[in-house]
């Protein structure tokens, strides 16, 4: 990072479109903000940043990441808070998985304070498009991809570095119909299913479709051997409580991303007192748990749909109604404290909030 100033050299967008958003009618991640940051790798550094007017990037064809799939991102949301103030919730743990998940796909990583330097500066620069309105945010994407033009196999020498934010609000609009996956495949132990590397996302489409020709929203992944231990749901990781205690299955095999909103979740939920198990989950428990009843509350974790309530959980040919959502006392109460630290209702004694203007 020698000679590379945290201060981003800023080409201001002098054709902003935020006047036409109209904010009742978001669609998720199609809408974005005046300006994007971008960095490349080069001789063995990170070049100096820059915060450009958003707009295409040119791209040669023998481009590595789009033949070889050296591509990894995150996802992260700025807040405007009751005080007028634009926050980040908890951004050094997307920094630090963005480093994890890059030394996974043989890529640079980028130094916990540049990565979020970088944020903060694009986020204050567009800090007009971050709205107070209940339920959204700016929603933040971070993402790294290689770039020599090279059609042979090794690691890239050259890497571009990119931000780019888009106004969102909700990312399921209802609460969401889930499928048990038996056949396909999410991550297999010793794979990439740990890092946010973009195949991921590539090869879950084909089986998620599937699913949504049957009705459903996502699959539930099950493991790569023997299809009878719950993983993730779709791009969400999966929460269970069942008898007043929160289940999530442990992150010891590298199949499952280390979610932030899962880990956010599992420390709220312990400083309520709530019994906690992070371990192995089965199918065949939550299923037996859904039939008689002792099964309270499903929902998945993520950054971009937050805290998801499952409404129902397809398993083989039956279709699982789970307990209506006013029932769900755990996650509401979860959903509803986050929701205070985000609005600066609660006070932030964790300091999970980072000001950003
Ligand atoms: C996120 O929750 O930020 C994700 O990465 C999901 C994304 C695929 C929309």
């Amino acid at each position: 990072m020698t000679g590379v100033s945290l201060q981003f050299p800023i080409t201001p967008n002098t054709d902003s479109h935020l006047s036409a958003v109209n904010w009742d009618n978001l669609p998720f991640g199609k809408i974005f903000s005046d300006h994007m940051f971008v960095m490349e790798y080069a001789d063995g550094a990170w070049q100096q940043g820059e915060i450009l007017p958003f707009g295409p990037i040119a791209m040669h064809p023998a481009m590595s990441a789009i033949h070889y799939g050296q591509s990894i991102f995150e996802g992260m949301k700025a807040y405007r808070n009751n005080h007028n103030e634009v926050v980040l919730f908890r951004p050094e743990l997307n920094a630090r998985r963005f480093s994890e998940s890059a030394a996974r796909m043989c890529m640079p990583e980028i130094p916990e304070e540049l990565f979020l330097a970088a944020v903060k500066q694009l986020v204050a620069q567009d800090a007009g498009w971050v709205t107070n309105k209940p339920g959204y945010a700016l929603y933040i994407r971070p993402f790294m991809f290689a770039t020599d033009e090279f059609v042979g196999i090794k690691p890239s020498d050259t890497y571009k570095f990119v931000i780019i934010t888009s106004p969102v609000g909700a990312y399921y609009a209802e609460p969401v119909r889930v499928k048990i996956e038996e056949f396909y495949t999410r991550a297999a132990v010793g794979g990439v299913g740990r890092a946010k590397a973009a195949g991921n996302y590539g090869a879950s489409l084909y089986p998620a479709k599937q699913a949504q020709q049957e009705g459903f929203h996502q699959l539930v992944w099950t493991d790569a051997k023997t299809h009878t231990f719950i993983e993730e749901s779709g791009t969400m990781n999966i929460m269970f409580v069942i008898n007043n205690t929160l289940i999530t299955p442990s992150e010891d095999a590298d199949t499952i991303l280390r979610g932030t909103t899962k880990r956010t979740v599992l420390e709220v939920a312990a400083s309520f007192g709530i019994p906690i198990e992070e371990r192995p989950v089965t199918v065949a428990e939550i299923i037996e748990a859904a039939k008689n009843g002792t099964l309270q509350d499903v929902f998945g974790a993520g950054t971009a749909a937050t805290i998801a309530p499952i409404a129902i959980i397809g398993y083989r040919d039956e279709k699982l109604t789970l307990p209506a959502l006013e029932t769900r006392e755990i996650s509401l109460k979860i959903k509803d404290f986050l929701d205070g630290l985000k609005s600066g209702a609660l006070p932030d004694t964790q300091h999970w909030i980072q000001k950003v203007c």
